[in-house]
């Protein structure tokens, strides 16, 4: 078993929830607020309903903040398009293993190109999908809403899944990060860390209320306050 440093909490404020017409003063908004790095949901309207962010945003991202871009790949089609997320400026990937009949070679590829490299799990894709490639990933993604669309409600069942990806991940021995994604707010906040996340995605609950800073300082406190002692 491979020593485990301690776990650290980095908020993610997704968004997706933000107001399009004025991201760099959102981003700077939470980056007051104790962000760690900014999630971007890349939607095709294919592998789900919605369509949202292209490559010209993320390269638009990188000029108006130093925080990571961690681009969540919600599309068909992954594979042709890391290389100009990473080149745009990307510096966490993350794909869903439900699209992935090579995974093993598109994670590679990732980190090839000098980014980080999650793989993400839907609420009905089973741990046992990631296995072989658990030594390998610099995180994992632990969805915990059906993707495509912000504001929806935590589904409960994604406590034990986050549970048993970190046993998967400590049997590889990796220490890598799980990552949770959709309806983390003030009242899943808590269980989410519990359960062994530690990078905590959170749209609506930071840009869907008047004041996104103060939001994302009270989401990344009560995480830190639940981290394990
Ligand atoms: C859902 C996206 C999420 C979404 C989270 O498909 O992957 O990142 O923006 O939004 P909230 O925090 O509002 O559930
Ligand atoms: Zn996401």
């Amino acid at each position: 078993m491979t020593s485990r440093s301690a776990p650290a909490i980095r908020l993610a404020p997704s968004i997706l929830a933000a107001d399009f017409a004025n991201l760099g003063a959102e981003i700077a908004a939470v980056t007051r607020g104790g962000a760690d790095q900014v999630h971007v949901d890349v939607m095709d309207g294919h592998f789900v309903p919605n369509i949202t962010i292209g490559v010209a945003v993320v390269k638009s991202l990188r000029k108006v903040t130093r925080l990571p871009l961690d681009v969540h790949l919600m599309i068909e089609d992954p594979d042709r398009y890391i290389e100009p997320f990473i080149e745009a400026g990307a510096n966490m990937v993350s794909v869903h293993v439900e699209v992935l009949p090579h995974l093993h070679r598109t994670i590679s590829q990732i980190k090839t190109l000098g980014a980080m490299a999650g793989v993400v799990l839907n609420p009905s894709t089973p741990v046992s999908s990631i296995e072989e490639i658990a030594a390998e990933v610099d995180f994992v993604l632990v969805m915990s809403v059906n993707p495509g669309f912000g504001g929806q409600v935590f589904i409960p069942n994604s406590l034990k899944k986050v549970g048993a990806v970190r046993a998967l991940l400590n049997r590889a021995g990796n220490s890598a990060p799980i990552e949770v994604d959709g309806g983390v707010d003030l009242d899943t906040v808590e269980s989410v860390v519990r359960a062994g996340a530690e990078w905590l995605v959170a749209g609506n609950a930071i840009f869907g209320t008047p004041d996104a800073e103060r939001a994302a300082r009270a989401i990344k406190a009560k995480a830190e306050a639940a981290l394990p002692q």
